[in-house]
C-alpha cells in the first residue's frame, strides 16, 4: 500500500493507494461513529456484499447511476436522509463510486452540519486518478456543468485498482482522457504514456500511472488549492471538452480527448505550443481516441459547441475565452481568444 499526503491550509489528507487499502483502512475509519455510504446503482449491484461487510448497520444510500443524477434533487435526497439517519459532527461520509457520487457525496459532506469527513473510495479509473483527489466537489444546475459547489477535501481517499476489473471497457477509455491530460502537465507522465501507447488500457499499466497521476495532482492541489493559478493546468483539454460534453452526449473523459485534441491544434497553430513537442503530445491523443469504441463525433456544429464554452467557469466576465493549453514539455500556459475568434478557429482546427 503506497501512502501520499496532500496538505492544504484545512487539512492534511491522506491517499491510500493498492490492492489491500480497505481492509488496511475501512475497520479503523468506521469505528465509534455513525457513518453514512453513498454509491450509485451499478456499484451497489456489483459490490452490495463488500459495502454490507465494511459497513454493517450503517445507512447506504445508492444513488441512480449516470451524470444526470448529479443534480439538486440528488443532493436534497441525500442531506434528507443523513438528516432522518441522526448522523452527528463526528459522523463520515463515505463515497464509494466514480466521479459522480464522489463529487455530489463531497458537497453533501460539506454542507451538512456546516462539514463532516468525507472519505472517498472512487471506483473508476477517472475518480481514480483526478476526481477523488483535490476537493472539487459539485451537482450541474441549468445544463451547466459543475456549477454549484465548494472546495471541500476528503480526510482520506482509498483507491483500490481491483475495482477497476469490472469497469466497462468504455469507463477504462473514459478514465485514459484523464491520464493522457497529465501529459501535457507532467514530463515524467509524459515520457512513461509515450514509450507505452500500446498498454494504454493495460490494468497492470494503468496502476502505476494512477499512483503518477495523483502524486503530480495533489503537489498542484498543495500549491494551489482554489484554483487562482497552478491548478488551471489540470484543465488542459477542458474548456472546449466541457462545451463538447454538453452537446454531443460523450462521458466527461471522452469529451477531455476530444478538447485536449482541438485545443493542442488551436494552440499549435498559433504558435503557442512548440511545434515538435506538440505533434507528439497529439500522437498521444490521437491513439487514446482511436481506443474509443464510440462512433466518431459529429464535428459539423462546432458553432453550437463553442457557445457552450461561453459558459465554462474558466471565463470571466470580459468575453475570453480561455483554456490551459500545453506549451512545451512539462510546461503549459493560458490561451485566451475572444469568442469570435475562438469560434472561428475552433471551426478551422476540427
Ligand atoms: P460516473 O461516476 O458516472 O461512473 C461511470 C460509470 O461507471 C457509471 O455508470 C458507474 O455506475 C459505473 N461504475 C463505477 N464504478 C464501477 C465499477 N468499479 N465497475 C463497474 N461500473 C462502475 O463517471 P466518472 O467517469 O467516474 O466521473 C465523471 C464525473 O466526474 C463527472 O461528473 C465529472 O464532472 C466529474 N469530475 C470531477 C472532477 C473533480 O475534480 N471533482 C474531475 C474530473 C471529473
Ligand atoms: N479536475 C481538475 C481539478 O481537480 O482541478
Amino acid at each position: 500500500m503506497k501512502l501520499i499526503t496532500l496538505k492544504t491550509p484545512s487539512m492534511e489528507g491522506k491517499i491510500y493507494i493498492g490492492k489491500d487499502v480497505l481492509k488496511a483502512r475501512l475497520p479503523e475509519l468506521t469505528k465509534g461513529q455513525k457513518n453514512f455510504v453513498l454509491t450509485d446503482s451499478n456499484v451497489y449491484a456489483l459490490y452490495e456484499n463488500l459495502l454490507k461487510t465494511y459497513f454493517s448497520d450503517t445507512e447506504i444510500f445508492v444513488l441512480p447511476a449516470g451524470e444526470e443524477h448529479k443534480n439538486f434533487q440528488s443532493l436534497y435526497a441525500i442531506l434528507e436522509k443523513m438528516t432522518g439517519a441522526g448522523l452527528h459532527r463526528s459522523s463520515r461520509l463515505f463515497a464509494v463510486g466514480g466521479g459522480v457520487v464522489g463529487d455530489i457525496g463531497g458537497l453533501a459532506a460539506a454542507l451538512y452540519m456546516r462539514g463532516i469527513s468525507c472519505v472517498q473510495i472512487p471506483t473508476t479509473l477517472l475518480a481514480q486518478v483526478d476526481s477523488s483527489v483535490g476537493g472539487k466537489t459539485a451537482v450541474d444546475l441549468g445544463g451547466v456543468k459543475n456549477i454549484v459547489g465548494a472546495f471541500y477535501q476528503p480526510v482520506e481517499v482509498l483507491i483500490d485498482p481491483t475495482f477497476l476489473t469490472t469497469l466497462p471497457a468504455r469507463e477504462i477509455k473514459c478514465g485514459v482522457g484523464e491520464i493522457v491530460k497529465y501529459c501535457a502537465i507532467s514530463s515524467k507522465i509524459f515520457d512513461e504514456i509515450e514509450s507505452n501507447l500500446e498498454n494504454l488500457t493495460d490494468l497492470a499499466f494503468l496502476e502505476g500511472l494512477i499512483y503518477d497521476s495523483v502524486e503530480h495532482k495533489a503537489r498542484v492541489v498543495e500549491a494551489d488549492e482554489k484554483e487562482l493559478g497552478e491548478r488551471r493546468s489540470l484543465n488542459v483539454g477542458h474548456t472546449t471538452g466541457h462545451a463538447i460534453e454538453l452537446t454531443s452526449g460523450l462521458s466527461h473523459g471522452e469529451s477531455v480527448l476530444y478538447g485536449m485534441r482541438l485545443e493542442t491544434r488551436m494552440a499549435l497553430a498559433a504558435g503557442v505550443c512548440e511545434e515538435e513537442y506538440g505533434k507528439r503530445l497529439l500522437k498521444i491523443v490521437e491513439k487514446a481516441i482511436a481506443l474509443l469504441p464510440c462512433a466518431p463525433v459529429d464535428f459539423s456544429n462546432m458553432e453550437e459547441d463553442a457557445k457552450k464554452a461561453r459558459s465554462d467557469k474558466k471565463n470571466a466576465d470580459d468575453g475570453l475565452i480561455k483554456m490551459a493549453v500545453a506549451k512545451k514539455k512539462g510546461e503549459w500556459t493560458m490561451f485566451a481568444l475572444p469568442f469570435d475568434e475562438y469560434q472561428k478557429r475552433l471551426v478551422e482546427v476540427k
